[in-house]
């Protein structure tokens, strides 16, 4: 329901210290109630204790409560219970009773209040009943057998009071009647009401203080907790140099600390992975020119043909706009784009002369040889070496060999391969030859634009041309040295990436 971990923590605060807070409040709160309560009763049930005392069981006995004629007993007893409501000013009511047989109705037997009264009026006899429904001490007897106090205080029309009894019995123990006491409990009511308003205010101020404590300390408990949070979705970016500072010495700090081993666990073991992948691409990239060199071990003229062609086939792929990555590949397996020479017979391949048209058919296999050689590679750099092999003499026009594939179905790698490869052939000297100009070779290219060529492949090569050139000053003058560089520098920049 709640995903966050501070508002969960805020949630549980909040409510133990309500809890607690409350229910303390409440205790404390019924504790003040009850401490005046307990004392009225006592004092109620002393009034009523005494005043029975003061009554002469015998004379009680004589009053007869069904009829009104006023007795000598009756006086006296009246007059004795409204000594004892003057004499103390908080009794609102003192009287007799006595139960009938339905437990709802007490009879008044003697009253202050009829005090100074010689008849009793005929609404004095109708209210001569008094219902005792509500008055649990009564109904049920309780006060017939022993004093007691209404257990709280109640609320009539004469105001708020509490009401005590004691039991009126003659020698052997017969309860005659019961002596009752109202005493106002009005002072004892407006502390209640006092103390009610004053917790209500409290428990707003205890709620208003947890909200503020429980926010500070959620806050202040989750922070460490997000931070760690955080970290982790930083390490989770590979940033393994990232550490997490927490100040307290607690758990959380345990937790940070374990952490932090692990980021530097995984940081090294980052770093060997890295050193892992750098050496496994220096191992393919070491194969890759094992194969090359394999490719052109029987004539080093080819040899200095494949790391032209190299050099010159990046610099288009560059200018045409490919990718980085497959920038990379093409600089890296275009030497491999010959490797099915190495399937050529020696007297084909190294004639000094021109080939005849059945030789020159036995040289059109090299493209297949290549691919056949290097398709099944698990290296996927190999597999577009394969893709070069197979590709590098088709034309756009779909005149070239081995399959006659035409246009962009010749794959952008093969096309821009075949453009660097007939680039270094026309202008390098070989046995059967001598080099074409630049100019020449230019214009040748220019003609065979959407010929032989992908017109793209060839206005990426023109806009390059300058580079081209550079790349092939710089191998004419310094092959050996050129070489090593070229190599060196392939090998870093593949560790690199
Ligand atoms: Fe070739
Ligand atoms: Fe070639």
């Amino acid at each position: 329901m709640f995903k966050s971990f501070r508002i969960k923590l805020f949630i549980v605060f909040l409510i133990t210290t309500l809890f607690v807070s409350g229910v303390s409040i409440y205790f404390v709160y019924l504790i003040a109630l009850n401490s005046q309560l307990i004392g009225l009763k006592k004092t109620v049930v002393g009034i009523a204790s005494t005043t029975v005392l003061m009554i002469e069981p015998e004379e009680f006995r004589q009053i007869d409560p069904d009829n009104p004629v006023l007795s000598e007993s009756f006086i006296k007893i009246n007059n004795l219970l409204h000594d004892v409501l003057i004499n103390n000013p908080d009794i609102r009511f003192a009287y007799t009773l006595i139960g009938t047989k339905d437990p709802n109705i007490c009879k008044f037997v003697a009253d202050a209040n009829y005090f100074g009264r010689t008849v009793m009026s005929e609404e004095d006899i109708k209210d001569i009943n008094y219902y005792v429904h509500n008055i649990p001490e009564l109904r049920e007897k309780i006060a017939f057998s022993q004093p007691v106090a209404t257990k709280s205080l109640y609320k009539d029309k004469w105001g708020v009071q509490i009401s005590g009894y004691a039991p009126i019995k003659d020698k052997v123990g017969n309860t005659l009647g019961v002596v009752c006491i109202d005493l106002s409990a009005e002072k004892i009511a407006s502390f209640q009401k006092y103390v009610t308003i004053w917790t209500v205010v409290i428990f707003i101020l205890d709620l208003i203080i947890s909200l503020i404590l429980s926010i500070i300390i959620s806050s202040k408990v989750s922070l460490p907790i997000l931070k760690i949070i955080e970290h982790t979705k930083v390490i989770s970016e590979g940033n393994f140099k990232s550490k997490i500072e927490i100040q307290t010495k607690d758990e959380i700090k345990e937790l940070a600390d374990a952490v932090n081993q692990m980021i530097d666990k995984l940081d090294y073991m980052f770093l060997d992975l890295t050193k892992t992948q750098s050496e496994l691409k220096l191992t393919n990239l070491d194969a890759i020119n094992r194969l090359a060199l394999a490719s052109e071990y029987k004539d080093d003229a080819t040899y200095q043909h494949l790391n032209r062609v190299t050099a010159f086939s990046r610099v288009i792929a560059e200018a045409y706009g490919l990718p980085e990555e497959d920038v990379s590949i093409i600089e890296l397996v275009s030497p491999l784009h010959d490797l099915g020479k190495i399937g050529i017979p020696d007297n084909i391949l190294l004639k000094p002369g021109r080939l005849t048209d059945e030789e020159y058919e036995v040289i059109k296999d090299h493209p297949i040889i290549g691919y056949n050689i290097l398709k099944e590679s698990l290296s996927p750099y190999l597999k577009k070496a394969a893709i070069i092999c197979l590709t590098h003499h088709e034309y756009f026009d779909g005149t070239g060999y081995p399959y006659g594939t035409k246009g962009e179905d010749i794959h952008i790698y093969g096309r821009i391969v075949a453009l660097a490869d007939v680039f270094d052939a026309l202008t390098s000297k070989r046995p059967y030859k001598e080099p074409m100009s630049l100019e020449e070779t230019v214009e040748i290219i220019k003609k065979k634009r959407g010929i032989q060529f992908d017109p793209k492949v060839v206005d990426a090569f023109l806009s390059c041309l300058d580079e081209i050139k550079k790349y092939k000053k710089f191998y004419e003058d310094n092959p050996v040295k050129v070489k090593r560089e070229m190599e060196n520098e392939m090998v870093d920049r593949v560790v690199e990436e």
